[in-house]
């Protein structure tokens, strides 16, 4: 792998950003095979490139629906027609964004609310008599075991029955809303690796991941219900990454949002559930020898976003090959070090963390089929686009 990277990349000078397409293409595989017919919408935070975006959405059968994440996002590439179909999976407070709405946008982006308040700011932000918006309902997907245990993310406040059906109805009370979604993303099943290699530990998330999946579509299936009384859901949006297989169980959803799986960055090694391959990688140059067995690269501080832990650091691809605990990846320098270190303008290649925000520290990604670079394109940050 690293062989042919490197003959590939043989002309550049590091630091560079590739992406391995042979690997990224059976990722995509492995994804759709997993989800076994359920449609995917591809998660862009965690590609943040738009010519990979535009890939995926082009190559048989093709992923044609996205989840951005943020409206300004949604609206660049409604415009650029990347897609027809497009969820702003988070809910915006954007007012600049909102009032940049056309046509088109208003047809083929919703937008994520979890309560009248975010009703109340559109029609604020775009005056009450806007024409029709379409909106989806984000319904929390936490496991609350007992009371005051809270596993997963904090997000929507909408959690029973009655709460979604609240909503909604607010919902359908307003002229200027159309409710056509519903999203529940399971953080703790589908961001929580099952396979990290310490065994009490993960048995006790494939114990809590099981019983979270059951009380999940249980409750799922009883809002879904409820709520296509009220409206007419086109789509029931579940899951991540690293939970295809219990979100496609639940019959109540219809699609699975996902995208890390495609990249294959180190978070998503420790999972029972998939063994995508590292498809994403970036070289970084020797410039220093302080001893024997250390050589320090240039920059490398790129560390995923989450909470502070050694997980978040991005790794060197040699086994043999390590960070120091008191330099970690630097902001200016990065030493590794090891019994056989390279020499001075040699690269080390390593994997990020967390799949899409390498694509703000670097302008391209090149994308490697074999020995060669077959095309090369921006990242987001290339397109001088920050989307937060
Ligand atoms: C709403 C939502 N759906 C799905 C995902 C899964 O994305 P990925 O498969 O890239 O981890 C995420 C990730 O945070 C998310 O926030």
């Amino acid at each position: 792998m690293i062989s042919s990277w490197d003959r590939a990349t043989a002309e550049l000078d590091p630091p560079f950003a590739i992406v391995d397409l042979d690997a990224f293409d059976a990722n995509l595989d492995d994804l759709l095979a997993r989800a076994a017919g359920l449609p995917i919408r591809l998660a862009t935070k965690s590609v943040r490139c738009r010519g990979l975006i535009e890939y995926v959405v082009d190559r048989p059968p093709g992923i044609g629906r996205l989840m951005c994440y943020s409206l300004r996002e949604a609206l660049w590439h409604q415009e650029n027609s990347t897609s027809s179909d497009i969820l702003v999976g988070y809910p915006t407070v954007d007012r600049a964004a909102l009032c940049g709405f056309d046509d088109g946008a208003r047809a083929e982006i919703t937008l994520m609310v979890d309560s009248v308040a975010h009703l109340d700011l559109i029609d604020d932000a775009v005056g009450a008599r806007h024409p029709e918006l379409r909106v989806c309902l984000d319904l929390d997907a936490a496991w609350r075991p007992v009371p005051g245990l809270h596993i997963g993310a904090r997000r929507s406040p909408v959690r029973t029955v009655d709460a979604a059906v609240a909503l909604a109805r607010a919902i359908a009370d307003r002229p200027n809303f159309r409710l056509v979604g519903l999203m529940s993303y399971e953080s703790q099943i589908a961001g929580v690796p099952d396979a990290i290699g310490s065994r009490v530990r993960d048995l006790a998330v494939r114990w809590m991941q099981r019983h979270s999946a059951a009380e999940l579509a249980e409750r799922r299936g009883a809002v879904v219900a409820a709520v296509r009384e009220l409206a007419d859901l086109e789509f029931v949006n579940g899951g991540g990454s690293g939970s295809v297989e219990t979100t496609r169980a639940d019959p109540s959803v219809t699609e699975i949002a996902a995208g890390s799986a495609l990249m294959g960055s180190t978070l998503f090694d420790g999972y029972t559930r998939m063994r995508p391959r590292p498809a994403l990688a970036y070289a970084l140059p020797v410039v220093r020898r302080p001893d024997d067995r250390t050589a320090t690269l240039a920059g490398g501080g790129w560390v995923a976003s989450g909470p502070a832990a050694a997980s978040r650091l991005p790794s060197p691809i040699r086994s043999d090959l390590r960070l120091t605990g008191t330099e970690g990846a630097g902001e200016v320098q990065t030493p590794v070090q090891g019994e056989h270190v390279p020499g001075l303008g040699e690269r080390v290649w390593m994997r990020p963390a967390k799949a899409g925000e390498l694509a703000e520290h670097v302008r391209q990604y090149h994308m490697i089929r074999g020995d060669r670079i077959v095309w090369t394109t921006e990242t987001y940050r290339g397109e001088d686009r920050a989307f937060g």
